[in-house]
């Protein structure tokens, strides 16, 4: 295999608020790599297309739309990418409930998917990143130099995402977020294009009651021996 550019590509993929944004920009930050969130990019073309009331069943539509925004992914600080549309950096326009489920909507369409693989290949192509989606190791990256398939149990991550809420001094109703979270693993496993499942060389990482440090330790440490022990 030639290598790459500027390193290796880590692909973490795993269900909804199991922490892979949090996990891979850490790593990201300890590896000195980017880091990429693909759902981002499913994300912003939700947000375009319910800003603009189109039809989200329309996967041609959705792909035509796609075509013709102007697409950047731009590091800031940190080892983020953050998704541009049209010269607009999108922030709390992508953490709307609203748009998170629109993309766990159009993400099901053929067109939308090829096209989103397609930007999220030439993002990587070079290395030295790590991207956290659904597909990316089975799908964007087969050939990933590592991939981690990051778990934990839909009620851990209820509990977290409740603790994160609170946190934030907005209220949270654990049974509505364990049902959201529940219905969204639905959505993103069980559909018939690219759907979420652990690529069969994918190190599966269960942090139902692991801490997230850890986490990230053990994925430094597969990325030290997948680099060849060349290291951080
Ligand atoms: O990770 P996220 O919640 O920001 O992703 C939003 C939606 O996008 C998610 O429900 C499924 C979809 N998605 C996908 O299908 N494939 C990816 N590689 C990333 C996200």
């Amino acid at each position: 295999m030639t290598p790459r550019a500027r390193g290796l590509v880590i692909a973490i993929d795993g269900p909804a608020g199991v922490g892979k944004s949090t996990v891979g920009k850490l790593v990201a930050g300890r590896v000195g790599y980017s880091f990429v969130s693909t759902g981002k990019m499913y994300r912003a073309l939700a947000w375009k297309a319910l800003e603009l009331g189109l039809d989200l069943e329309d996967d041609s539509a959705l792909v035509g739309l796609a075509g013709t925004l102007a697409w950047e992914f731009p590091r800031g600080e940190g080892p983020e990418a953050g998704v541009s549309l049209d010269g607009r950096l999108l922030g709390s326009e992508l953490t709307d409930e609203r748009v998170g489920k629109a993309s766990s909507g159009i993400a099901r369409f053929a067109g939308v998917r090829q096209f989103m693989s397609g930007m999220q290949r030439r993002a990587g192509l070079a290395g030295g990143v790590v991207m956290e989606g659904r597909d990316i190791g089975t799908n964007v990256f087969p050939d990933a130099e590592l991939k981690i398939y990051l778990d934990a149990s839909p009620e851990a991550r209820a509990v977290r995402r409740a603790e994160q809420l609170r946190a934030q001094g907005l209220e949270a109703d654990y049974a509505q977020i364990l049902d959201f979270i529940v219905k969204r693993d639905a959505q993103d496993s069980g559909r018939k294009n690219n759907p979420l499942t652990k690529a069969p060389d994918a190190h599966y990482l269960d942090s139902t009651s692991v801490p997230r440090e850890k986490v990230v330790d053990a994925i430094v440490e597969l990325f030290k021996a997948a680099a060849g022990g060349s290291a951080e």
